[in-house]
């Protein structure tokens, strides 16, 4: 039998006990915000140490600390070893701050006020079929991100995103035939770390982020920092008025915030923009086999509550792109549950 079908033998405990689980969700998601915002994992990278001593060195209430570390070993990220003394275990290692493979920005901002508060209108976004972000945060979600009081999660955002590249620049550069490309601009780009990532592989290439304004300023500071500002470039803009030339666009995780028409108009500027035989790399999760666990559809729950978006599957994607000029070459896994899409101009 498998997940989401009718005619299972009847059970009636397991399916409370299902329920129960799944309405754990919440709880999951904010004990993952205090594990992260208290830096757990990282006081415990050096070695195990007691719910007491990690109390001692983050200034928190010792027993509540030790509630909190003892959930987290229910739940896989942190091992148990005996009097009170905890010891990371691998998916928790992925809670510290700085190291490869790091998530600890996309718990916090994902926990933060706009994700937050935007999924407590969920029901209502299910019933009119639209976000209710502006009634939750008085601006959509990327209006909300350009305020100056919010700039901190919007810079939280940003890193989320960088971190999130990383997982997949590897994958992308192994799979992206780049012969004759020369120019990238990464539509949407956040903090660049994807076009950096691409740069740093290929010193050929000459990058670009397009992004809103108060977004550019950290792709800038992170070019430099990697040593490539003389390769690299930022243009502030409105994807959906146009976009600057390229030999390759990147699209990673930009579709996915926004309605059909608003992704072909996305896709068409970089039709009309793109210097002859250029490409563009989109980079999405993949709705998949309908009733099978997965991420995206939870993901796309995401996209209802917060975007104007949607997680789509590769015949939903092909559409998109036929509407907008271009035909999917290649598709490949790049990593973290991603997936590359190439398309060729038609
Ligand atoms: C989900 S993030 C993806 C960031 C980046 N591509 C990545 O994967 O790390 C979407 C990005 O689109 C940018 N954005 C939103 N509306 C835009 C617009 N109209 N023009 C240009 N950029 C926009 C946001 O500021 C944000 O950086």
């Amino acid at each position: 039998m498998t997940p989401g079908t009718a005619g299972a033998p009847a059970d009636p405990a397991a399916d409370t006990a299902t329920v129960m689980e799944l309405l754990t969700g919440g709880v999951v998601a904010q004990t993952l915000r205090a594990l992260a915002e208290l830096r757990i994992a990282d006081h415990l990278a050096e070695g195990p140490l007691t719910a007491e001593e990690v109390a001692e060195r983050e200034g928190s209430h010792p027993r509540a600390t030790y509630r909190l570390m003892r959930a987290a070993s229910s739940l896989g990220l942190l091992s148990y070893e005996g009097d009170h003394r905890f010891a990371l275990t691998g998916p928790g290692r992925a809670l510290r701050a700085d190291v490869p493979g790091s998530l600890r920005s996309l718990v916090l901002v994902q926990t933060a006020h706009a994700h937050w508060t935007s999924l407590a209108h969920f029901p209502e976004a299910v019933r009119r079929g639209s976000n209710q972000v502006k009634k939750a945060l008085g601006a959509e979600i990327w209006e909300y991100y350009t305020h100056p009081e919010n700039a901190e999660e919007a810079a939280l955002f940003a890193r989320a995103m960088g971190d999130v590249s990383a997982l997949v620049t590897q994958g992308a550069v192994a799979a992206l035939d780049t012969a004759g490309v020369s120019t990238v601009v990464d539509v949407g780009g956040a903090d660049g770390h994807f076009v950096l990532g691409l740069m740093e592989a290929e010193p050929r290439l000459h990058g670009q982020v397009l992004d809103l304004p108060h977004a550019v300023e950290g792709a800038r500071r992170e070019a430099g920092k990697r040593g490539l500002a003389d390769r690299f470039s930022t243009a502030t803009g409105d994807f959906f008025t146009e976009v600057p030339p390229a030999d390759l666009y990147l699209l990673k995780t930009v579709l996915h915030d926004w309605d059909d028409d608003q992704c072909a108009t996305i896709l068409r500027n970089c039709r009309s923009a793109v210097h002859e035989g250029g490409r563009v790399l989109v980079v999405e999760m993949l709705v998949g086999e309908m009733g099978q666990p997965d991420i995206v559809t939870r993901a796309d729950m995401a996209m209802l509550a917060l975007t104007n978006g949607m997680e789509r599957d590769i015949d939903e994607f092909d559409a998109l792109f036929a509407a907008s000029g271009w035909r999917r070459s290649a598709t490949y896994p790049v990593g973290g549950g991603q997936f590359g899409m190439e398309l060729t101009a038609v």
